[in-house]
């Protein structure tokens, strides 16, 4: 650990040059508990490409195996034999946490209460014998960096929930981490400032440039913070892409489901090149032959009823503040979801017109 400091501290190259992450094969099965004997695979062999200072974000529900695959990264936990962690050139699979060189931040904060704000950001240089001197300097940078002037001094059971989250931030960032680790850093904070803080870490996060594997199961903090999203379901990667194309272009109905609504259309048939929907017909050039298409509520709008490629009847309107959300009978199983502007007027019972642009159709490969 001394070395890389050293290395840190000594060398011309920006402290924060980032390393790729890799993952080779890195499954973890867990032996069976009292309350049931067989083993469980919590996470299936997987292989994972982290680019030197990307943001990746494992997102997926609950049980998936988000927090494994990032104690895997962290040297908390060992991956099933022929599994290999890399950071960089470097195979560090056999390397225990404190050497790999990672900063983490949880949702528990995991900080020291009884010292204060100052003495927990500065706790990893002084187990790493940076000079009093360097550990002010570099305290003080960190300090300036998660807006926490004036708040210096403080013991940490003093702070509030986002505030001690911003030193927990602090902490990690201040050893100048070759990889940096979140784990649901924002769960147990309120609405507002759960919004705040994702723009300060994104914004950090950017600036640095520190190669960055965060967990969440949220679909507003994956897509705002991702450069790239790991999409995880049961203990695989079940899509890996880019915010846009995954929530555009999903490769399953889990995935298409998971992140944002979308409603399924089923095709009944094609007529003089349209294709035949509950409601009503698309003119659609492409996906003939389809049995099954998406679209996402905010592709579809309504409009008058002699223009309309569906109707429907509205069943309930969910009034969201900066749209509303109605729900459209048009005949098939489940009512379509429509995203409107909110000032718009619609009442349930009435028939509307509803049309959806050829583009924003998608169809899904695994689903039929
Ligand atoms: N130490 C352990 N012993 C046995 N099973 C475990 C252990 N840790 C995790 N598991 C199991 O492995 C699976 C994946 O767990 P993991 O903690 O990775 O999920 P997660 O995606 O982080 O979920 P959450 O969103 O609830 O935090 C779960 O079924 C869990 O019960
Ligand atoms: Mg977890």
């Amino acid at each position: 650990m001394a070395t890389n400091i050293v290395r840190n501290e000594n060398s011309n190259r920006p402290a924060t040059a980032p390393i790729s992450l890799r993952l080779r094969h890195c499954g973890r099965t867990f032996p069976g508990t009292r309350g049931s004997h067989a083993p469980h695979v919590a996470l299936q062999p997987l292989d994972l490409d982290v680019e030197p200072g990307e943001t990746l974000v494992l997102l997926g529900p609950s049980g998936c195996g988000k927090t494994t695959t990032l104690r895997i990264i962290s040297g908390l936990e060992q991956p099933d034999i022929g599994g290999q962690v890399w950071f960089g050139e470097e195979d560090v699979t056999q390397l225990p946490i404190e050497k790999r060189d990672v900063g983490m931040v949880f949702q528990n904060y995991a900080l020291f209460p009884n010292m204060n704000v100052e003495a927990n950001i500065a706790y990893g240089l002084r187990i790493r014998g940076l000079s009093p001197d360097d550990i002010r300097r570099r305290v003080g940078e960190m300090v300036d960096m998660v807006h926490l002037n004036g708040l210096e001094r403080r013991p940490v059971h003093e702070l509030s929930g986002g505030q001690k989250q911003r030193v927990a931030l602090a902490r990690a960032l201040a050893v100048r981490p070759r990889v940096l680790l979140f784990d649901e850093p924002l769960a147990a904070l309120d609405a507002k400032l759960r919004d705040r803080l994702r723009v300060d870490i994104g914004q950090l996060l950017r600036s640095l440039g520190i190669t960055s594997v965060y967990v969440t199961h949220d679909q507003a903090e994956a897509m705002a913070l991702g450069d790239r999203i790991a999409v995880m379901e049961n203990g695989r990667i079940a899509q890996l892409g880019t915010p846009r194309e995954i929530y555009h272009h999903p490769g399953s109905a889990f995935v298409a489901d998971f992140i944002g609504s979308v409603n399924r259309l089923e095709i009944k048939g094609a007529e003089e090149g349209q294709l035949m929907v509950a409601g009503g017909r698309l003119s659609v050039a492409r996906y003939h032959g389809a049995s099954v298409l998406y679209c996402r509520p905010e592709d579809i709008e309504v409009c008058p009823v002699t223009q309309a490629a569906i109707t429907g009847r509205v069943l309930q309107t969910f009034f969201l503040g900066q749209s509303q959300r109605l729900f459209v009978d048009t005949g098939a199983e489940t009512p379509l979801q429509v995203e409107s502007p909110s000032r718009e007027q619609w009442l349930p019972g009435q028939t509307i017109g509803l049309s959806i642009a050829e583009e924003a159709l998608f169809s899904i490969a695994d689903a039929q």
